[in-house]
């Protein structure tokens, strides 16, 4: 890791509002957006495409060596190619979103991913989300963020985008596994945005930064 790189660690739990705050974060530190949820939805999406079952273990261990996962970047975020192939708005589909906390749990898949993840840190300074990134992949960072909101106000949030989206099931898998499941690091800035608007829990994490001497 080089040292003088920095992480912006935002966690919580689904349609929570991670990637719209990320992206805003990003925006005016310039540091990169890396959604670590992508990754995990592109190994699934690639192996549900494979015709593998997500309950089978090794079978997924095996088709995540298999594959090449490649960042391409677009803007300024990431977008994740499988084997030269984009996998676009499908990496959001139904399918994907009912299997993709069974293949998250598997500890194999977590390791690989989350050596992944900290590679990152080598080539720039990030602002990445999930759900283990201030617990696990960065813990060492000082600028950690946990954004929560009810399960109904995130539910709502998700229709609003359209697509199906079992969140209560999934924030149950991604809640109750054995490794690095979805918790609330103990030195996080916790915000409940069920009654805020972007703007307002955008302008509470930068004056959170602000406060920390990240930005001015
Ligand atoms: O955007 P949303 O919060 O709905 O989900 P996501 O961040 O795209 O993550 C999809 C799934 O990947 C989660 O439900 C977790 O099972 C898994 N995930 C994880 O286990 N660890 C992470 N750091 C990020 C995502
Ligand atoms: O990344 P995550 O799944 O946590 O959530 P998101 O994709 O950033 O946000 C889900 C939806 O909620 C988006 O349509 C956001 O515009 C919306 N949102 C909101 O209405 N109010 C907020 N405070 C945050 C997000």
């Amino acid at each position: 890791m080089v040292p003088s790189n920095k992480v912006i660690a935002i966690d919580g739990p689904a349609a929570s509002g991670k990637s719209s705050v990320a992206t805003r974060v990003s925006k005016k530190t310039g540091f990169l957006h890396v959604n670590s949820g992508l990754m995990y939805r592109a190994l699934t999406w690639s192996a549900l495409r494979a015709d593998i079952d997500t309950n089978n273990e090794s079978k997924v261990i095996d088709h995540l060596n298999s594959i090449e996962m490649e960042c391409i970047k677009s803007n300024d975020s990431l977008l994740l190619h499988i084997n030269g192939n984009d996998p676009g708005e499908e990496l959001k589909s139904e399918e994907v979103n009912r299997s993709v906390s069974v293949v998250a749990a598997i500890k194999e898949v977590r390791s690989e991913l989350v050596k992944r993840q900290r590679e990152y840190l080598l080539v720039s300074d990030i602002v990445m989300e999930g759900r283990d990134i201030g617990s696990v992949v960065f813990p060492e960072t000082p600028f950690k963020f946990y954004i929560d909101a009810s399960p109904e106000v995130r539910a709502l949030r998700r229709r609003g985008e359209g697509g199906v989206d079992d969140l209560i099931e999934r924030d149950k898998l991604d809640s109750s596994r054995k490794v690095s499941p979805l918790v609330i690091p103990e030195d996080a800035f916790v915000i409940d945005t069920s009654e805020m608007n972007l703007d307002e829990v955008v302008e509470k994490v930068l004056s959170e930064l602000n406060q920390k001497g990240l930005i001015t």
